[in-house]
């Protein structure tokens, strides 16, 4: 290929590859939404469930995301080129592309929020005298989160500086950035959860805790509605449906095993959400606290638990700090597949290219974190006023995006690539491709059974869940089914 050929950059080892694909999935959603989840769906019911999608789903879907990545080395438009040059297949890449624009854009804010609180808790701001009442201290913790979104200084600062210091990774390359800092920051994640958890354990009155996440509630499970939840959450907080794998797969060495690698990965994201579970509602069981608090239970339950545990600041503060560990190596892993398509594609350089979209994306990001902030004659850009219409209901500009990103594009970017392998590249070549490294895999019958699943199985469910995103189908909580809720 004469001068023009660079070496495309490798993982230094299957490890390296490993951490940083599950820094990617391990993120916001493991630590709040998938103990919330489960709560509220019924325990040890939803966890079976939830287990049982990711062996249908979320598993196949990973082993065809990373096997389409290591096969093209490419970005995620070019990789299917590389497979099926001269077919609109690549179409599926830039709905990729888009989704990591949007998702970037919110998730940053949200991973702002997540600074603000290891800043408060670290500094020991919210921790009133107690000449106030309990109840009136509890209040005024809980508040905090509140008054802060509802503002604009503090949340678009933390926002730059979260869009910071995914620049500073990402610019440095897969090895020197991503690499080195998945492989510092995945362990310090895992030690640090295991700390809180071993920490809630000693608290008087935590037991039940434990018993709201392991207890069996059966007649939970009968809900369709609790079925989907668990499908939605497995699909996305693996990471799936928008070529993040598929970009980080391409730097692998064709020689490595990839079934291993797929196992490894879905089984560390669902380790962390199950810590996370343990470190965070024994310690609201043992404070009375209310479990099913949804997005609140992180940012305005938690900070009242720390407030009332000895050693609550440090560990607050260790708490926070795996949010945000958690909230960057997911962050990275977005940027970098815009980034490596740009800067493969135009050749502008990788410190140029991560800044230049950074800041774009950066800067959509801006009225996602006015979406909560009211207008005032203070604040005059606030929009938490402005509902967008929408199929299913308005939302505001930070729902929207992300119901445009995690409901529409990555369900269809997800289906498109089971059908993208199980039906157009052709059974032999993807066999022999995926055996590459695992030979085992091409006659084993769990090769056989992972084909079929991607051809027939996850094509299915996902559609399934995109109907259901969109509220073409929808259940009440007693488990009818309503179509076209709130289309009309
Ligand atoms: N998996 C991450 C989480 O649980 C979020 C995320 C990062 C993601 N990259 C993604 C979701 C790509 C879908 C696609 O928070």
């Amino acid at each position: 290929r004469g001068i023009l050929y660079m070496k495309r950059e490798h993982w230094g080892s299957q490890l390296a590859f490993v951490l940083a694909a599950a820094g990617s999935a391990v993120g916001l959603g493991n630590i709040w939404k998938f103990p919330y989840l489960a709560g509220k769906n019924g325990g040890g019911a939803f966890l079976l469930l939830y287990v049982l999608c990711l062996i249908i789903v979320g598993l196949p879907l990973m082993l065809v995301e990373i096997l389409i990545g290591r096969t093209a080395q490419k970005n995620v438009v070019s990789s299917f080129r590389e497979i099926k040059p001269k077919s609109p297949w690549f179409l599926v890449g830039f709905i990729g592309l888009l989704a990591g624009f949007l998702i970037l854009s919110f998730y940053s804010v949200v991973a702002g929020w997540s600074l603000e609180f290891l800043y408060q808790t670290a500094a020991g701001t919210y921790w009133f005298d107690d000449t106030i009442s309990e109840q009136v201290r509890n209040d005024k913790v809980a508040a905090i989160f509140g008054n802060f979104i509802s503002d604009y200084h503090r949340p678009l600062m933390w926002h730059c500086v979260f869009m910071t210091l995914c620049i500073v990774v990402v610019a440095c390359g897969v090895k020197n950035g991503i690499e080195f800092w998945s492989k510092i920051l995945m362990p310090m994640l895992f030690g640090l959860v295991l700390i809180l958890i071993a920490r809630v354990y000693f608290l008087e009155g935590s037991g039940g805790g434990y018993s709201f996440l392991f207890s069996v509630n059966w007649k939970a499970i009968w809900n369709p509605k609790v079925v989907l939840d668990a499908m939605g959450q497995a699909f996305f907080s693996l990471s799936l449906g928008m070529g993040a794998m598929i970009t980080y797969g391409s730097y692998l060495d064709p020689e490595r095993s990839l079934p291993r690698s797929a196992v490894f990965v879905v089984i560390a994201d669902t380790a962390v959400a199950l810590l996370a579970g343990l470190a965070i509602f024994p310690a609201v069981f043992a404070f009375n606290l209310e479990p099913s608090a949804g997005p609140g239970l992180v940012f305005s339950t938690l900070p009242i638990v720390f407030t009332k545990m000895a050693g609550g600041r440090i560990f607050g503060t260790l708490f926070f700090a795996s949010l945000l560990i958690a909230a960057l190596t997911s962050a990275i892993s977005l940027l970098e597949v815009v980034v490596a398509y740009f800067n493969e594609e135009y050749k502008m350089g990788r410190v140029k290219t991560t800044v230049v979209l950074a800041i774009i994306i950066g800067l959509f990001g801006i009225p996602s974190a006015l979406s909560f902030v009211a207008p005032s004659a203070a604040c005059p850009l606030g929009m938490s006023q402005m509902k967008i219409p929408f199929p299913g209901g308005a939302k505001t500009f930070f729902d929207l995006v992300d119901h445009m990103a995690s409901n529409l594009c990555l369900p269809l970017g997800g289906l498109l690539m089971c059908i993208f392998v199980g039906w157009s590249w052709g059974k032999d070549k993807v066999m022999k491709s995926a055996s590459q490294g695992a030979e085992w895999f091409a006659t084993h019958p769990l090769g056989t059974i992972w084909f079929n699943l991607v051809r027939f199985v996850a094509p299915l469910i996902v559609t399934l869940v995109f109907i259901y995103s969109f509220k073409i189908i929808s259940f009440t909580n007693e488990g009818t089914l309503v179509f076209f809720k709130g289309w009309f």
